[in-house]
């Protein structure tokens, strides 16, 4: 089997044209990038080294800016590989995580959120804002959710959580 798990990693599919592959060793997931499998997996890895991450976000006027790093490099590395799937997704709109009332509104209103990323040598660095004040307000209480993701790891992402109110 690994001759063809290294063709999966090596080509990966055009969806993840626009993501970093990860380096070498930091491989948590036999399934294809794109996929909804190689996304859980590599959150769920995130989930359970939590406690290797720090992050810092702030609101600014239509959304927030935020910095998640971790000292550990292969920690590092999915962090950056995770915001950069999520960035496909969202500008896709290919929806995760649809039990979570939070999430599905995320992904409702995905056309109207614009992310940036910049990869920094630990982590990621991530301007999120929407023109709509509503939308505004939604991505500031996903990147709270985030915060609890990195606080709590498994224990809050089996939370559901509510969406501001309109
Ligand atoms: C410790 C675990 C996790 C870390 C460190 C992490 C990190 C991040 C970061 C940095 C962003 C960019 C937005 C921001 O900075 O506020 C993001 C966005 C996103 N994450 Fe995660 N995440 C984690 C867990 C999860 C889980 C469990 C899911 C479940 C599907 C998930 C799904 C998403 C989605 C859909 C987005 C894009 C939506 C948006 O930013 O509005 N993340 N994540």
């Amino acid at each position: 089997m690994k001759p063809i798990t290294f063709l999966l990693v090596a080509a990966p599919t055009a969806l993840l044209a626009s993501c970093t592959a990860p380096p070498a060793g930091t491989r948590v997931s036999d399934a294809e990038p794109g996929t909804v499998a190689y996304d859980r997996d590599v959150f769920q890895t995130l989930l359970g080294n939590h406690e290797l991450i720090r992050r810092e976000f702030r609101e600014v006027d239509g959304g927030i800016e935020s910095v998640t790093e971790s000292d550990n490099a292969e920690v590092a590395a999915l962090i950056q590989d995770h915001v950069a799937a999520m960035k496909v997704r969202i500008e896709n709109g290919y929806r995760i995580r649809m039990w979570d009332p939070m999430f599905r509104e995320i992904f409702d209103n995905a056309d109207k959120i614009r992310m940036e990323v910049s990869n920094t040598p630990k982590g990621v660095k991530v301007r999120e804002v929407s023109d709509d004040p509503y939308v505004a307000r939604l991505i500031q209480a996903h990147a709270k959710v985030v915060s609890g993701f990195v606080e709590r790891g498994g224990a809050e992402s089996q939370l559901a959580h509510e969406p501001p109110p309109r």
